[in-house]
């Protein structure tokens, strides 16, 4: 082994050991010999989703069929595993539903922050943000007549300094999703009350990987997906914040049946429910929300602070690691401090480098991009 090698082995090995969270890996079920980097686009399968899958396929929808909206409390999901993420995101119990997909709870958020803030001409977006959002917001700007303007992500707070009785809503995301930058979201969300405006969050690559305090920070509304740090499997369901103070006003486009305040009575014209039932829309999808609700268990006596600390040290290593092994070749790497190990990141670049001066890689450019990348 040459000296870098060993010395940066000597250093996985020590950082490893230090490590308090190495146990968590325990809670994965992740196949032998695979290093896994893709964190912040499909979360690795926690150990405790399986058998609930299991059991709610055959016991509870094979044996106990419709009854189990009321004897298994499906009905009451959504709100249940709302709860359980409003833990992660630092918002008390009642402010968070689970549901439909980030785009989905997106455009129901931004409509109904600019409901909420009617007469004011300007919906302001992150430039850079994921695509999603920047088709939504301009989406939701035309539906309302509002004018879209995008700006960078730390010029939000300048631009409502200086035109914010304009601005209806911001949109904004406390994770740059293709650099992993930080923008503040009390400094974003301080500018945009000061001027009367109201912030809306984007937490996809922020939830389970950050600290986060919803509440404390006084967020408006927030929204986020469920198949990332939060490990809830593909297409699991997206959450959506309301704030306690805005449930009252909270007027959504998607008055779907479930958001009733009587969802059985038929006879009636839509009547919101109470709280942040009233941002539930149509039948949840009881399989993937149970798979996301097993899977938040993976953070069961997981201090969030501990975990930054570790994604600190894992990305701090990994980029060492890189300017040691790697010239830069604009890979994209996302590690879950539950799942990865300083050992594995020193594996995973020390084989990149070997693909990389073998040119291992180069036929792989010119083949045909496949559809997910
Ligand atoms: C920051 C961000 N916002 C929104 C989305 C879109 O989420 P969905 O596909 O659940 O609508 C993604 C997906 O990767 C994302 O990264």
């Amino acid at each position: 082994m040459s000296s870098t090698a060993e010395r940066l082995a000597a250093r996985a090995a020590a950082l490893d050991s230090a490590d308090p969270l190495s146990g968590l890996r325990e809670r994965f079920l992740l196949p032998p010999g695979v290093v896994y980097l893709d964190g912040n686009s499909l979360g690795a399968l926690p150990a405790a989703v399986p058998p609930v899958l299991a059991d709610a396929v055959h016991r509870q929808w094979g044996t106990g069929l419709i009854r189990s909206w009321n004897d298994h409390a499906w009905w009451q999901a959504p709100l249940r595993v709302g709860d359980a993420v409003g833990r992660l995101i630092g918002a008390a119990p009642g402010q968070v539903v689970v549901g439909d997909s980030t785009s989905v709870q997106l455009f129901n958020a931004l409509s109904a922050a600019v409901r909420l803030r009617p007469g004011r001409p300007l919906l302001v977006v992150d430039r850079d943000h994921f695509p999603t959002d920047r088709y939504l917001a301009a989406s939701v700007a035309r539906l309302h007549g509002l004018r879209l303007r995008a700006v960078p992500a730390d010029a939000l707070a300048d631009l409502l300094s200086r035109e914010g009785e304009q601005v209806a809503a911001v949109l904004g995301a406390p994770v740059d999703y293709r650099t992993g930058r930080l923008t503040d979201p009390a400094a974003v969300t301080r500018a945009a009350h000061d001027a009367g405006a109201l912030a809306v969050w984007d937490l996809c690559h922020a939830a389970g990987a950050l600290p986060l305090d919803l509440d404390a920070l006084g967020a408006d509304l927030a929204v986020g997906c469920g198949y990332k740090y939060l490990c809830g499997g593909p297409g699991a369901p997206a959450f959506l914040y309301v704030a306690h103070r805005h449930q009252a006003d909270f007027d959504h486009p998607l008055t779907g049946w479930n958001g009733h305040a009587d969802p059985f009575d038929p006879t009636e014209e839509y009547r919101p429910a109470e709280g942040v039932s009233r941002a539930r829309i149509g039948t949840p999808p009881m399989l993937s929300l149970l798979a996301l609700e097993a899977a938040l268990t993976v953070f069961e006596g997981v201090d969030p602070a501990r975990l930054r600390a570790k994604s600190l040290s894992l990305t701090g290593f990994l980029l060492d690691c890189a300017d040691d092994l790697l010239a830069p070749q604009g890979f994209t790497l996302g590690v879950n401090a539950l799942y990865v190990s300083h050992a594995d990141v020193l594996h995973a670049m020390t084989t990149l480098r070997e693909i990389a001066a073998e040119g291992a890689h180069r036929p792989y450019l010119a083949k045909r991009r496949a559809v997910v990348t």
